[in-house]
């Protein structure tokens, strides 16, 4: 019997399998738990790999292709997984719009918009349809996958992608101060960086030292943190922001180190 053991989850961004990133490691992590996870990605073949790993190892997942940032769809999968299984017990915002964006003055509108509707209104839309069922069941928990940039600053991502996550932090707290009487938690899990399979693989013996130093989380390192934050054990912990790992806590507080960070990988810090 895991902590998890007759819960069902829906984690976002959830594809890739060995070779994906925090997603694949949480619904990994869940299942391992016992949770039966809803594995999503906005590709079906994508989300499929993480729902092959699970079951393989024993798990219970299946796919649920589609794209948070849409309303009608956010509120559809939801639905899909209460009818199939008659409950939602957990949600793992954690899809995002990732990448490397352009400094603020050349940064379209477009560009913009499309990190809040992924990394912020997704989250929203996910978490309005799931809550009246977890109301309904008085057990809920909430986990949004954020980014330590929403307290410091974000290297690669950039304004909208900063901005997307700390919008997440407030979305975290409200929700937190809105639902907590109804057994519901909402917290926030911030990753410094995250190692994916595929990252890890290409990388090699650097990427093992990365690991050692616990310099750099694994997928799995977040998902065994949300497997927790989703258990009836951590009822009492609500609105909670945890940064992963904690030795990066403090990194990119210092805005001269950060320009140097920033010209030493080429970002476009509009210079
Ligand atoms: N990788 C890092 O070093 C790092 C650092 C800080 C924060 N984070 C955060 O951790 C989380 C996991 O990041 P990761 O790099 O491991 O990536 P990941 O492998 O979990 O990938 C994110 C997934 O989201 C999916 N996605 C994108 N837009 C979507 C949409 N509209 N609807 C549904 N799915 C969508 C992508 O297809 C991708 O598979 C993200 O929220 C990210 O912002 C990552």
């Amino acid at each position: 019997m895991g902590r998890l053991t007759g819960l069902v989850a829906l984690v976002t961004g959830a594809g890739g399998g060995e070779l994906g990133g925090g997603g694949a490691g949480i619904a990994r992590a869940l299942a391992q738990e016992g949770a039966v996870v809803a594995v999503n990605d906005l590709a079906e073949e994508y989300a499929q790999a993480t729902v092959e790993q699970i079951t393989g190892q024993g798990g219970t997942a299946f796919v649920l292709a589609g794209d948070v940032s849409d309303p009608r769809r956010a509120q559809e999968m939801i639905e899909t997984v209460v009818e199939r299984y008659g409950r939602l017990d957990i949600l793992v915002n954690n899809a995002a719009r990732l990448g490397r964006s352009p400094a603020v003055e050349r940064m379209s509108d477009e560009e913009w918009h499309s990190y809040i509707a992924v990394n912020l209104s997704g989250p929203f839309f996910m978490s309005r349809a799931a809550l009246p069922h977890m109301m309904r069941q008085q057990y809920g928990r909430i986990v949004n996958i954020g980014s330590l940039a929403a307290l410091r600053a974000s290297l690669n991502g950039g304004a909208g992608y900063t901005a997307s996550k700390r919008g997440l932090l407030g979305l975290t707290r409200q929700l937190a101060a809105e639902f907590y009487a109804y057994n519901i938690t909402v917290n926030a899990v911030l990753p410094a960086g995250i190692l994916s399979g595929r990252m890890r693989a290409e990388m090699g013996e650097r990427a093992e030292a990365l690991v050692a130093a616990r310099r750099w989380a694994l997928p799995d390192d977040i998902g065994k943190i949300c497997a927790y934050l989703a258990s009836p054990e951590a009822h009492l912990i609500s609105a909670a922001v945890i940064v992963v790992p904690g030795a990066n806590a403090t990194g990119l507080g210092d805005f001269a180190q950060y320009r140097a960070m920033a010209r030493q990988i080429g970002k476009d810090i509009g210079e």
